[in-house]
């Protein structure tokens, strides 16, 4: 990595002059005296996002409960018409997609519709460094079914900060009726094999689901490829979708006649929706697994982002956040390393994802002594700053600014003046 990169501070000018996605910035809502460095958590928004919302408030202004027939029923379809969108980002046909919910409800959803325990092989098969909704979901999913989870869920143990991936095969026996994964970690952007992953679970014929929620955006996934049971992902990190917007499931078309855990009136056969009958008519589609009523004002927003992500194509916004959090470790080992600082994501381009994990032992206060400076970032327990130079509207030229900033906050010592109380949100 080395010989890649200068320690110059003209350096990264010339990476912006040269970077074929530079003109993304512009459609982004940027702010000049900040840094923002939390596109995994939260992405920013986009003109088009806000074009799109304003559009919704005008139609709903004008046409009161007609907005559901605007435009050919663009918005009662208004799933279906962003699955097109989301089709071309995660590889699967607009059919298998349905945007809905939120991320951990339809992670119950999910759950819910492939887990059906029977005596022999009734266990779920989880790690143990996952973001913990998951967890939860699970934990609830198998006590619904009148088991506990002491008994029913399999936890894979991390070696370390990480998770092999023969240790999870190695834990895929005969008792496993399903398993449920996230493709990449939340705290050290570590990548599975899914490919690996899904092909030893079918192998063994147990069910497999995914949690895209930190890889969506940021890594290249095909789902028809991968052919997995389902997935789900949320919508507000990468794909800049805004606070809480609209959720994704991907249902493999071969479990299109399965019924949905969790059934709905907007899983109806949209044919006999209208009819309002008191039997389920299921929609053997991913659009039957919706559940009530669209959240359009959150899936606006949800379409204008992703009319941007598209246009920029995400193998092209992979091979560029590959580059900045190369040049970003290329800077934190030249000019931090002797600072307390290391880098605790791995290095291999296939096995890290979007953000670089930042390590120090006074990371809570330095992450704080951070933003005050104009840095958006965020910090995760026990010792990890999260920096995400994003692909879309993060430049060489702030990379290398946020790194002599942290240099100056340990220079200095200024994170000392920050105390130890925690916000709610950190
Ligand atoms: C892997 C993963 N799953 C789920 C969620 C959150 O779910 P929700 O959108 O329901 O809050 C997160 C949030 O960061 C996450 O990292």
């Amino acid at each position: 990595m080395k010989d890649q990169f200068q320690i110059d501070p003209e350096y990264p000018k010339l990476l912006d002059n040269n970077d074929p996605l530079g003109q993304f910035r512009q459609r982004f809502f940027l702010k000049e005296d900040q840094i923002y460095m939390c596109g995994n958590s939260l992405g920013l928004a986009t003109k088009d996002a806000e074009e799109c919302v304003l559009e919704v408030m005008e139609k709903w202004k004008e046409n009161g409960i007609k907005i559901w027939t605007v435009e050919d029923n663009k918005y009662y379809l208004y799933s279906r018409n962003l699955a097109e969108l989301m089709a071309p980002i995660v590889g699967s046909d607009p059919d298998e997609l349905a945007i809905f919910g939120g991320t951990t409800i339809n992670i119950h959803q999910g759950i819910s519709t492939f887990y059906k325990p029977t005596k022999d092989k009734y266990k779920i098969l989880v790690d143990d460094i996952n973001f913990p909704t998951d967890r939860y979901a699970v934990d609830s999913q198998v006590r619904l079914k009148g088991y506990e989870p002491e008994e029913a869920v399999k936890v894979v143990k991390s070696r370390g900060n990480f998770m092999e991936e023969d240790d999870i095969i190695d834990a895929m026996t005969e008792d496993v009726a399903l398993i449920f994964l996230p493709n990449v970690y939340y705290r050290t952007a570590q990548v599975l094999d899914m490919e690996k992953i899904t092909r030893a679970a079918k192998e063994r014929g147990i069910l497999i689901g995914w949690d895209l929620c930190h890889g969506i955006g940021a890594v290249e996934i095909n789902l028809k490829k991968l052919d997995a049971d389902f997935a789900i992902w949320c919508t507000y990190k990468y794909l800049n979708g805004g606070p809480g917007s609209s959720a994704a499931i991907y249902i493999n078309r071969k479990h299109f006649k399965r019924l949905p855990g969790l059934t709905g009136w907007y899983g109806n056969k949209i044919e006999t929706q209208f009819l309002l009958r008191q039997e389920f008519d299921h929609q053997q589609d991913a659009n039957g697994w919706q559940i009530g009523t669209p959240n359009v004002l959150s899936m606006a927003s949800l379409e204008g982002a992703l009319r941007v992500i598209n246009e920029a194509g995400v193998p092209n916004m992979r091979k560029k956040s590959l580059h900045i959090t190369a040049y970003l470790m290329y800077l934190i080992e030249n000019k931090l390393s002797n600072y307390g600082f290391t880098i605790g994501n791995l290095r291999e381009d296939s096995r890290r994802g979007g953000h670089v994990c930042l390590e120090h032992d006074e990371g809570y206060r330095i992450s704080i002594a951070l933003k005050a400076r104009g840095v958006a970032q965020d910090f995760r327990e026990p010792n990890v700053i999260r920096l995400t130079p994003t692909a879309l509207y993060t430049s060489y030229q702030e990379v290398y600014k946020i790194v002599d900033i942290l240099l100056d906050i340990v220079k200095t010592e200024s994170y000392k003046a920050v105390g130890n109380n925690r916000n709610y949100v950190v």
